[in-house]
């Protein structure tokens, strides 16, 4: 095989978010096409560039391929099944005694790019490591034709997915002759990232260790946090955030909210452009709910391809001394619904239920009513805007969140505190006691608030990112990459090395 490097740019990142809102899934599909295109032409200069070279090399896609997994891993007598996708990258890997790295999948399809684009392939190249990567179930095409049918969504669970993980690595260990000889580490980001710091966790005999990017391992049912470092971020002059920005949010908001209060509905769904009339109380919800999660996105994301995107650019919109804030609100929704060629703002609050109710399947993007089944049966992690700290309206509740639970699962609200508490229970929230286990997470991103900030034990430690957001260390380096990025992602490199060193040291082997 050839010494092809594939260094891109950008990885197939999955995103947690329970933000059920059109706007956000807008919003997550822009960025995921954005990465495609941006790894795409990363590729195919890099093959252009090869054959101008003439040079020896034949570059062997990776493996797609199915295990056939059992519905239920906790009742052997279920006879169901279904196929879940994996992918392997071989060209890296140190036969017989290399690594092996797994790549772990969570909310969203998973790509080749898995096995091909990101921090974990350059340090695959590094240290010899076979890549692979397993779609989480029930997400892209790891589920039949009915898999999204109620009955069979009671099967989709993180025990269930670390149970497949459970099968992967035996199926693999058996395709490849594997030892004691290969070490294996895990890598995964957002759930991913959580579900990679407890399959160490709970099977600390099959894996080594685990580097955990950007991982929410505390459940909480009211994740008031989340806004609450939002605010924060567009107050952060590291990212492009100042005091300006902060209260001209604020302001739009408020402006909204006392328009609603009004009752002025005609003059918000014309100045928002809303599809339809705004009739009915909860589309009021969805229309400040569409708006906030321009800004909720720009600071988990900033994504610096467009100007609404990342939190400089949304601040530059905010700030600019021309109309009151409530018209660059204005400015800023139209400029998102242009860049995402939609005709109109969708406010209808029925549609989304709608949406959520489908049990049509989609083998790529974001799996919406899967994720939302999650959060209601697992995690919580609703980004409420009842505290006094969010720069959002008042009418974003925990009530109007958790009542989706109700209408399209039938997931009672009494029954959900107790769900996250046995999921933080289960786990060990953000003190799971784990060891060998690296936390990474960036002070921007909205989610570091549930993660591991501080190191645990000598072999428990947490590395926070100053000025990055969402997973950023996992994606591939580039020349633009700010300093402290830079340097964390050394530290990671370090680490997985030491821990490659020590098992060494403790089966003899390479
Ligand atoms: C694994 O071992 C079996 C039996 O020794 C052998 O036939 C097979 O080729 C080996 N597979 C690999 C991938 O090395
Ligand atoms: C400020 O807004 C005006 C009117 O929308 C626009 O023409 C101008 O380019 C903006 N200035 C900056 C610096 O963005
Ligand atoms: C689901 O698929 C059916 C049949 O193709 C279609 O009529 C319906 O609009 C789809 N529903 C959603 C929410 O996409
Ligand atoms: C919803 O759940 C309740 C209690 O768990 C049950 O009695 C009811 O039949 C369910 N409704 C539907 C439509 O499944
Ligand atoms: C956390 O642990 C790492 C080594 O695992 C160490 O380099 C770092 O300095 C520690 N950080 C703190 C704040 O103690
Ligand atoms: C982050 O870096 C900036 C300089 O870019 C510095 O001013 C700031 O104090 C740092 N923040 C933290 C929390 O270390
Ligand atoms: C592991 O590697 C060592 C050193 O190369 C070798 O002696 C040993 O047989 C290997 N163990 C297995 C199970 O292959």
């Amino acid at each position: 095989m050839g010494a092809l490097k594939l260094s891109l740019g950008l990885l197939f990142l999955l995103l947690a978010l329970a933000q059920a809102g059109k706007n956000f899934q807008l919003f997550r599909q822009y960025i995921l096409k954005q990465q495609e295109e941006r790894a795409i032409k990363e590729i195919s200069h890099r093959l252009r560039l090869l054959v101008q070279a003439s040079a020896p090399t034949t570059w062997i896609p990776p493996i797609e391929s199915t295990i056939r997994q059992p519905l239920d891993h906790f009742n052997r007598q279920n006879p169901f099944t279904f196929n879940q996708r994996f992918w392997i990258n071989e060209e890296f890997w140190r036969h017989p005694d290399g690594p092996v790295f797994l790549y772990i999948g969570g909310e969203s399809a998973l790509s080749m790019f898995s096995v091909l684009s990101g921090h974990h392939v350059e340090m695959a190249e590094k240290y010899g490591a076979l890549l692979v990567a397993l779609e989480h179930r029930f997400y892209g095409a790891s589920l039949n034709p009915d898999g999204l049918e109620d009955h069979n969504l009671f099967y989709l669970s993180s025990q269930q997915g670390l149970s497949d993980l459970v099968s992967f690595r035996l199926f693999i260990t058996q395709k490849y002759n594997l030892t004691v000889n290969n070490t294996w580490i895990c890598f995964g980001g957002s759930y991913p990232g959580s579900l990679a710091a407890w399959f160490r966790l709970k099977f600390p005999h099959l894996v080594f260790a685990a580097v955990s990017s950007s991982a929410p391992v505390r459940a909480q049912l009211d994740f008031k946090g989340y806004n609450k470092v939002v605010a924060e971020s567009l107050l952060n002059p590291v990212v492009g955030g100042s005091r300006k920005c902060h209260e001209a949010v604020a302001e739009a908001f408020s402006t909204v909210d006392s328009l609603i209060h009004a009752k002025q509905m005609e003059k918000l769904a014309k100045d928002f452009h809303s599809c339809a009339a705004l009739t009915e109380a909860s589309d009021l919800v969805e229309l400040v709910g569409n708006l906030a999660s321009v800004f909720m996105g720009a600071v988990q994301y900033n994504d610096k391809g467009v100007v609404w995107g990342s939190v400089a650019g949304l601040c530059r919109i905010m700030t600019n001394s021309t109309g009151s804030p409530y018209q660059r609100l204005m400015v800023v929704n139209n400029m998102f619904l242009e860049s995402m060629k939609e005709p109109c703002l969708e406010n209808s609050h029925k549609k989304m239920l709608e949406e959520l109710r489908s049990t049509n399947l989609s083998t790529s993007g974001v799996g919406i009513r899967q994720w939302f089944f999650q959060t209601c049966n697992e995690f919580g992690y609703y980004q409420t805007c009842e505290d006094s700290t969010c720069l959002f309206s008042r009418l974003i509740t925990l009530q109007s969140l958790v009542d989706i639970c109700s209408k399209v699962f039938n997931i009672s609200l009494n029954q959900l505190p107790e769900a996250v508490a046995f999921t933080n229970e289960y786990y060990g929230a953000d003190l799971p006691k784990a060891s060998r286990v690296l936390f990474v997470n960036g002070d921007i991103d909205p989610w570091h608030v549930l993660s591991v900030l501080k190191n645990q034990s000598r072999s428990e430690s947490a590395l926070l990112i100053n000025g990055t957001s969402h997973c950023a260390d996992m994606r591939s380096s580039c020349p633009t990459d700010p300093l402290p990025l830079v340097r964390a992602r050394k530290r990671i490199n370090a680490q997985v090395g030491e821990w490659l060193e020590l098992a060494q040291k403790i089966t003899g082997g390479s």
